[in-house]
């Protein structure tokens, strides 16, 4: 398999709008009414919204390919907002990881991982955090294996009408 990451341009928004309603719908299909998901669906992956998120240089989007096909993407930037508990650190929150369900458990997440650790350490970040859902376990178990820790904190993350709850994640780099 040749994979690359490449940063995910404007032009790719059509793209990136289709794969993230679809890996979303996947992961969370079942966990909230199925008209919460298509509001939800909508309210967040509308292609004036992915738009808007690629013409932010300072909002980072790469897919990750394989053989020039995307079958994952990551999304990151340094926002304390939803986390003001961060901010006494310099840091960066990795937005989204997503991959196609048919590359879960084959190395492609992995590749993500590292370019955006990598990233934060050139980048002189102290601390790296993520907001997952408290019952999608095998994402918890993906982050642990990276040295994320729960900080304990947690934050509602709503589906629409469906309420959710986050835990926040973090890792402190050296
Ligand atoms: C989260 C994600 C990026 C991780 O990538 P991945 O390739 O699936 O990750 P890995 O297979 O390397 O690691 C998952 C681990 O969880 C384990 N696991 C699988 N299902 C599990 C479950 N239900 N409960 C606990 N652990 C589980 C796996 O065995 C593996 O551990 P191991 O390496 O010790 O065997 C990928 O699954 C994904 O895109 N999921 C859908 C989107 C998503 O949830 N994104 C995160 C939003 S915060």
């Amino acid at each position: 398999m040749d994979i690359t990451i490449r940063r995910i341009l404007l032009a790719d928004a059509t793209v990136l709008a289709q794969m993230s309603k679809k890996t979303f719908f996947d992961t969370f299909t079942g966990t909230c009414k199925e008209e919460d998901m298509q509001a939800f669906l909508e309210q967040f992956y509308n292609l004036e919204q992915v738009q808007k998120e690629l013409s932010n240089l300072d909002d980072f989007c790469f897919f990750v390919e394989v053989n020039g096909e995307p079958i994952g993407y990551i999304r990151f930037m340094e926002d304390n907002s939803d986390f003001p508990e961060a901010n006494e650190w310099k840091s960066l929150q990795l937005k989204r990881l997503y991959v196609l369900k048919e590359y879960h458990g084959k190395g492609i997440a992995q590749k993500l991982m590292g370019f955006f650790l990598a990233y934060a350490e050139q980048h002189q970040y102290q601390l790296v955090w993520l907001g997952v859902w408290e019952y999608n376990c095998r994402a918890q178990k993906f982050y642990t294996k990276y040295g994320f820790v729960n900080s304990g904190y947690t934050h509602d993350f709503p589906i629409a009408n469906t309420p959710q709850t986050d835990f926040y994640f973090w890792k402190f780099l050296k």
